[in-house]
């Protein structure tokens, strides 16, 4: 992506971006408006209409639409959206329904979005009365949810109540008179904290390479996209803790060397943008006088996102906040060298964040005791309605997933799988969940994923070739097209299931086995890179219920074979 475009975009810096014009402005789908944008922001029109035609709110047939249904695998296997559909088809006409992955209400599922609010569990049997507050102050109100939160940790993190924010701030200032930056990175890298966005890259080193690269501006940016199916820890930290968060970005800021914090929330979040704002606030009215004291400054921003899933990948996320198309770069150069604006750039998931003030505030480095091995620390698991007690669930790095399954009560369904780590992560049959300890290590190596930690139950009903169906269908959905494995290959494995279950053809083994392998070691990101996971597991553990729909064919037939052995060996 164009190194130039990301340097014209800061000169208005992130206070007023392109992209937020585009999201904020109903009207911004008129060729005049675009004209005024390109004028405004000394871009071409193609820049302003390349960057508007990605997103899903913004422009093309799903924006503007006056309810959204969530078509995400949580809400999919419940199998509670047939009726969400017909009963808001009904009521508002089927051109005014419009479909979002994920609104994060897997707890409930039967979820749905109108007028900006979210909705799940049994709203949609009040569906008349819900329509009827869409233009009061009270629809706000109605969109209450219930979901669990437990811990097994004596001295919870993440879910630990926070009763005096005041004091919870205060300590920023003791950690910085009491010890030097070096110190406090220091600690950080020695409790072990790895990102939680999926990928588990030490934190510590991260912020320690944006603190020695030399920039005039740097920036702290928050990964708040939470975008897989089935994950709505970030959005209960957003909801219930925005402090933990507001403070890890703040110390962030600090070791690194950034005074501007930007918060990436998901536009399918809507309580999380208020709660946060609501935060910031409070944060700025309690830490001025402070900050003002120190002679240092750090102000928050959040940007809305506007449904596109990649925009959680961190290079597109930052294309996306500078209001350029969100594809994904080639790394290096990576975001602590050139992130934002060009700008050296610590990027982190909100449950990263939040961890920090503990792992300060730790004398005894109790978070690194916590963990198993290279994993440490507590981490937040999602599960879904597939268990009786759906909801967030802190546990130590190391916890047992059947110990997890049942602290939730177990199963309220009879299922025959459990995909862990969204739709990139693996699909666990039953058998496996006692070999399963949660932590990165115990995962990779039983051939899974940890990644966000969300767990979506299959039901035993379910047709795992329908299944493989709904992966493929989203990637080739939300792939930022920079890589043909990906973009081709999505699109294609899509044609090949859904002809198979069509009975028009049935899937060439080689074929799919050979896209798998191109998918997973030609794309650029993990979105293509990470689809095959989800696919093999289930080829591999539900070969039985997936053979009547697979084949081994001679894809070349045996002339061209020969002509190809031929010319490797004169070559
Ligand atoms: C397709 C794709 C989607 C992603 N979505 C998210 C996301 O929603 N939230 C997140 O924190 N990280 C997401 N990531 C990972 C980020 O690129 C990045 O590694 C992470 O935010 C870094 O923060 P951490 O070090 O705290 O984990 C995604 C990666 C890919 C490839
Ligand atoms: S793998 Fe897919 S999402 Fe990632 S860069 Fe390639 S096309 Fe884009």
């Amino acid at each position: 992506m164009s190194k130039n475009l990301s340097q014209l975009a800061r000169r208005k810096g992130v206070e007023h971006t392109l992209f937020q014009e585009l999201v904020l402005d109903k009207n911004s789908q008129s060729v005049q408006a675009r004209k005024k944008l390109a004028k405004a922001f000394l871009v071409g029109e193609a820049i302003v209409h390349g960057t508007a035609s990605f997103y899903d709110f913004i422009d093309g047939e799903n924006a503007n639409k006056k309810a959204y249904v969530c078509n995400g695998s949580s809400c999919l296997c419940a199998g509670t959206q047939d009726k969400v559909k017909s009963s808001l088809e009904q009521q508002l006409g089927k051109n005014e329904i419009g479909h979002v992955t994920c609104l994060g209400r897997c707890a409930e599922n039967a979820a749905f979005q109108i007028a900006g609010e979210n909705f799940s569990g049994k709203d949609i049997d009040a569906i008349s009365n819900i329509i009827e507050q869409t233009k009061s102050d009270n629809l706000q109100a109605l969109s209450k949810e219930h979901y669990h939160v437990a811990t097994t940790l004596a001295e919870p993190i993440l879910t630990a109540e926070l009763n005096n924010v005041e004091r919870y701030y205060q300590a920023f200032f003791t950690f910085i008179e009491n010890s030097t930056p070096e110190q406090l990175l220091e600690k950080i890298t020695e409790s072990g904290l790895r990102g939680r966005g999926g990928a588990g890259f030490p934190t510590g080193f991260k912020w320690q390479s944006c603190r020695d690269v030399k920039g005039d501006e740097k920036y702290i940016v928050c990964n708040a996209d939470e975008g897989d199916a089935g994950a709505y820890s970030d959005r209960y930290l957003l909801e219930q803790r925005p402090h933990f968060v507001l403070f890890g970005m703040l110390m962030a800021g600090y070791l690194a060397g950034a005074n501007t914090g930007i918060l990436y929330i998901r536009n399918e979040y809507p309580e999380a943008i208020r709660v946060t704002q609501q935060a910031i606030e409070l944060f700025k009215k309690l830490t001025s006088h402070s900050l003002l004291a120190i002679n240092w400054n750090f102000t928050f921003k959040i940007i809305k996102g506007a449904g596109a899933y990649i925009c959680g990948e961190e290079t597109a996320l930052l294309r996306s906040i500078e209001g350029q198309r969100p594809v994904v770069s080639v790394r290096p150069p990576f975001p602590t060298q050139s992130g934002l604006f060009g700008c050296p750039t610590v990027l982190n998931n909100v449950e990263t964040f939040a961890s920090i003030h503990w792992i300060l505030s730790d004398e005894d480095n109790r978070f690194k005791a916590l963990g198993n091995g290279k994993s440490t620390g507590s981490k937040l698991i999602s599960l879904d309605s597939c268990v009786v007690k759906p909801g967030i669930y802190e546990v130590a790095m190391g916890t047992p997933l059947v110990d997890v399954i049942e602290l939730a009560g177990g199963f309220s369904k009879s299922l025959k799988a459990l995909q862990i780590g969204g739709p990139l992560g693996g699909v666990v049959p039953l058998d496996k969940i006692p070999e399963l300890t949660i932590d990165f290590e115990s995962f990779a190596q039983a051939g899974f994923l940890l990644g966000h930690a969300s767990i979506i139950g299959i039901p035993t009903e379910t047709k795992m070739i329908k299944y493989i169906e709904h992966i493929f269908e989203f990637t080739a959905a939300e792939s930022c097209g920079k890589c043909y494995p990906c973009s081709l290959g999505s699109v294609r494995g899509k044609e090949m299931v859904s002809n198979a279950i069509d009975g028009k053809s049935m899937i060439d083994q080689t074929l799919l086995s050979d896209l798998l392998e191109t998918m997973q070691l030609g794309s650029l990101c993990a979105l293509g890179g990470g689809v095959p996971l989800p696919i093999k597991n289930i080829l591999q553990y539900f070969a039985g219920e997936i053979a009547p729909f697979i084949i081994e064919k001679n894809v070349l037939g045996k002339k061209a074979q020969n002509k190809i052995v031929q010319a490797g060996e004169q070559s």
